[in-house]
């Protein structure tokens, strides 16, 4: 049997063997924004095989970006030192191709931990000054931004361009933005908390201008052979807010920009929201930016089984799925879709032992079966 779900795909210069991608998931353990053995741990498990892509946690691309004092960034040379360490673990021991979330967390940032209650800090916690497109807090309680002057804007602009320069002199494949879950990219797409009077504020065509920069100055810091993308939200679930057809707009552009992929997500800009959640909720979101505008899309959100991730493939809902708590859950998913499916995934060597396919042999050869290369079990060049 083919299996769309692990069938290899091309962006730009890179080819991913499978669809399946590991979503970027905030660790809140960096220290002033650097990599810690954590992430060791969480990207190298990660990296051994279960997906064809991994990407870090949103990085932010400067201090004030973050949402917590602990959250990831590649503003310094030493967040650069740190991150490299990470990447050149796993590069030494996994297969998985590996991207990095840039992002700024705009009004959403100086909050605790979520495991402390995620609240915003207090001066005792050294809150520090959020900045957003519009001074429009998050919600009651929250701190008011300060308004992002024009000058303002292009700081931010250079800040995302400096990361992605980090980011490639890293070595790493992929870079994806981020411009959903209400943070600074979503704030000034959405109505909602984009209340700007100038160039930047008032029609679609303004509000997805800091966006549109953002990624051009990002795409032009990147190798040109390396894939650009962006995760947004398709929808604000509050009346008055950001639409999926302004998803649309944003993706025709997006795309003409030199875009790789869209990874269609929703929700995270207002308290306000009801989201109906359900299995695969977010799909047909992004399968209507598939569909009306050509770009390759990721889908994300409780996709948790091989057959469903299948079918969303096979169908045309997206070109690929991202996965989140369930691979956090079971992270060797990939491999475990792929024998429900009947396929064959790229297992680390230091792993080959374990696939199915060695545990007839009482005690496990040092070599690798004939028929090893023909199976395509990728990555059987060492035992
Ligand atoms: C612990 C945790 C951290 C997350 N951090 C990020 C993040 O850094 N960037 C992002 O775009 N989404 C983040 N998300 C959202 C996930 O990437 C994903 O979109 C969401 O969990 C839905 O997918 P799932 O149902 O497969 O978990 C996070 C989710 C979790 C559970």
């Amino acid at each position: 049997m083919t299996s769309a779900l692990f069938s290899p795909i091309a962006l730009r210069g890179l080819t991913l063997p499978n669809r399946i991608v590991v979503s970027p998931m905030c660790q809140y353990n960096s220290d002033d924004g650097s990599a810690n053995d954590w992430h060791l741990m969480h990207l190298g498990g990660f990296s051994l095989g279960a997906a064809g892509l991994v990407m870090t946690e949103m990085t932010n691309v400067n201090a004030v970006g973050r949402i917590t004092h602990r959250c990831a960034g590649l503003w310094s040379d030493a967040n650069e030192a740190a991150l490299k360490r990470v990447h050149d673990f796993c590069r030494a021991y996994g297969v998985a191709k590996l991207g990095v979330q840039l992002a700024h967390a705009g009004r959403k940032g100086s909050t605790q931990v979520p495991a402390a209650g995620g609240k915003p800090l207090t001066a005792e916690q050294k809150a520090w000054q959020t900045e957003a497109p519009s001074a429009v807090p998050y919600d009651q309680g929250w701190s008011v931004p300060h308004a992002l002057t024009k000058g303002d804007i292009q700081r931010l602009v250079g800040d995302f361009a400096a990361s992605a320069r980090r980011v490639d002199r890293i070595g790493y494949d992929l870079i994806e933005l981020h411009g959903g879950h209400g943070y600074l990219l979503h704030q000034f797409m959405s109505p909602l908390s984009n209340q700007r009077t100038d160039e930047y504020g008032g029609s679609t065509a303004n509000r997805i201008r800091f966006p549109l920069e953002v990624f051009a100055a990002v795409r032009a810091a990147f190798s040109a052979d390396k894939p650009v993308g962006i995760r947004v939200s398709a929808t604000d679930w509050v009346d008055g807010g950001w639409t999926l057809e302004e998803t649309v707009v944003l993706a025709h552009a997006l795309k003409e920009a030199g875009c790789d992929y869209m990874d269609v997500s929703t929700g995270g800009l207002d308290p306000r929201q009801k989201i109906p959640l359900a299995p695969g909720y977010q799909v047909p979101f992004g399968e209507t930016v598939r569909k009306e505008t050509g770009i390759k899309t990721m889908s994300v959100g409780l996709i948790t089984g091989a057959r469903q991730a299948e079918d969303i493939i096979a169908s045309g809902g997206a070109d690929f799925v991202v996965l989140g708590r369930g691979i956090m859950y079971d992270p060797r998913w990939a491999w475990h879709a792929a024998e429900e499916l009947g396929a064959e995934t790229a297992y680390a060597p230091k792993m080959m032992a374990c696939h199915p396919k060695m545990r007839p042999q009482v005690f496990p050869s040092r070599q690798a079966p004939a028929t090893w290369s023909r199976t395509g079990a990728a990555g059987a060049t060492e035992l």
